[in-house]
């Protein structure tokens, strides 16, 4: 059978992500790879997971094995309403299988074919995938070193857009955080304007340096008298601070948004694992993640500074890159002559890979960009995978000149 013309139309704009196609060309073990999200498999709590698998197992073992509510666990809902740090009901908490999930299904119930959406330029390239498939209209705003630039926003804003998509802690790609003042102006403009935002926050708590900042969702519910009245659909997940495996997310929104978001997830899987959320209510109950996260934090504190030192060494004059106060990652820029395409070709004959930025925007532009993570290495790999990539962007430089 023909199989390729009997899809539907709207997978013609379907593809597959080129982070997870470069992830698997650099799988090989004597490849320096910075080009995944991953967290250090080196410090997932294993045997943590482990007794509290067993349990779940010796004491819920019939439930957590039994079909669940598309909700989820209410314990876990409430653990989750809890560490937001204010007042949160847990019918305001769904749980969804990774917080990926929750960005498509916001996709699903918010967007229609062609619908005009305010993105970050760079974004997230799961958010990108998953408003694939609805031909949508970009508005890119344009990003500095605190994040989106809210008085460029505001006329964007004028122009009605169906939703804002912003990643405000330690971007993913640029690894640049929204100012202070700019969250208390975009939630301003929220309401100005009544338009819903997309709150995508997995890094938040992964914070290395400067102050914690409070989430859009916070500020837009103390702007509005609460959630339910309030513009911000936040989305979280355990993946950065438990582990990606289990596929725990979560969003936080008005009910009627979570009434809708239940409805559509239901077609997609019903609910979310409920062995995988008793294991993480089981794991996290007694306070593990406020000891695991800043174990984590003084870990990836250290590879982003042996890396940024690393840059400061061997990096040639005309590249540029963010210094993050968190997350995962950074982004380097070249000079506009470069092209980060051709210099993973290279890169990966020297056994050093990165993502080449050019599929995180959404205007065409960024060519010259690409995103490194600092979290996945051990600090003498960063520093060597820093070095090689150096060498071949001196070269690079002085075969232009
Ligand atoms: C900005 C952002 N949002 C969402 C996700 C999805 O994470 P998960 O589905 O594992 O919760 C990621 C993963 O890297 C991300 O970087």
């Amino acid at each position: 059978m023909d199989w390729k013309n009997r899809f539907a139309q709207r997978t013609t704009l379907m593809k597959r992500s080129t982070v997870r196609e470069i992830l698997k060309l650099t799988a090989q073990p004597d490849v320096i790879s910075f080009a995944g999200g991953l967290p250090a498999p080196e410090f997932f709590p294993v045997a943590r997971v482990q007794q509290a698998a067993d349990v779940v197992i010796n004491e819920r073992g019939v439930e957590a094995l039994q079909y669940s509510t598309t909700e989820g666990m209410p314990e876990l809902r409430q653990l989750i309403a809890d560490r937001l740090g204010f007042e949160v009901s847990i019918d305001n908490v769904l749980m969804t299988t990774g917080s990926q999930q929750g960005l498509d299904l916001t996709a699903r119930i918010m967007m229609d074919e062609g619908d005009p959406i305010v993105i970050e330029n760079p974004s997230y390239v799961g958010m990108l995938m998953a408003l694939r498939s609805y031909d949508l209209e970009y508005i890119p705003v344009p990003t500095d070193g605190d994040g989106a630039i809210i008085d460029a926003l505001e006329p964007l804003l004028q122009r009605n857009p169906k939703l804002v998509y912003i990643v405000p802690n330690f971007q993913n790609p640029s690894g640049t955080t929204l100012s202070l003042p700019r969250r208390k102006q975009l939630v301003e403009l929220l309401a100005k304007y009544d338009i819903p935002l997309v709150e995508d926050n997995p890094y938040g708590e992964l914070r290395y340096s400067g102050e914690p900042l409070p989430t859009l969702l916070e500020l837009d519910a103390q702007r509005s008298g609460g959630i339910e009245s309030g513009h911000v659909i936040y989305v979280g997940t355990f993946s950065k601070i438990l582990t990606p495996g289990l596929r725990l997310g979560w969003v936080v929104a008005a009910s009627p948004v979570i009434d809708k978001l239940v409805q559509a997830k239901q077609s997609v899987d019903l609910h979310t694992s409920t062995l995988d959320q008793f294991i993480a209510y089981e794991t996290a109950k007694d306070g593990f993640l406020e000891e695991h996260i800043p174990q984590l934090c003084d870990v990836y504190r250290e590879r982003r500074d042996v890396m940024l030192a690393a840059m400061e060494r061997y990096f040639p004059e005309g590249v540029t890159w963010s210094k993050p106060d968190g997350g995962l990652f950074l982004m380097v820029t070249m000079p506009e002559y470069l092209d980060a395409l051709e210099l993973l070709d290279e890169a990966v004959r020297h056994k050093v890979a990165f993502v080449p930025g050019a599929d995180f925007h959404v205007d065409g532009s960024g060519a010259n960009t690409f995103r490194v993570n600092f979290s996945n290495a051990q600090p003498d790999r960063i520093e060597e995978g820093i070095r090689r990539l150096g060498a071949l962007l001196h070269e690079a430089v002085a075969q232009v000149r």
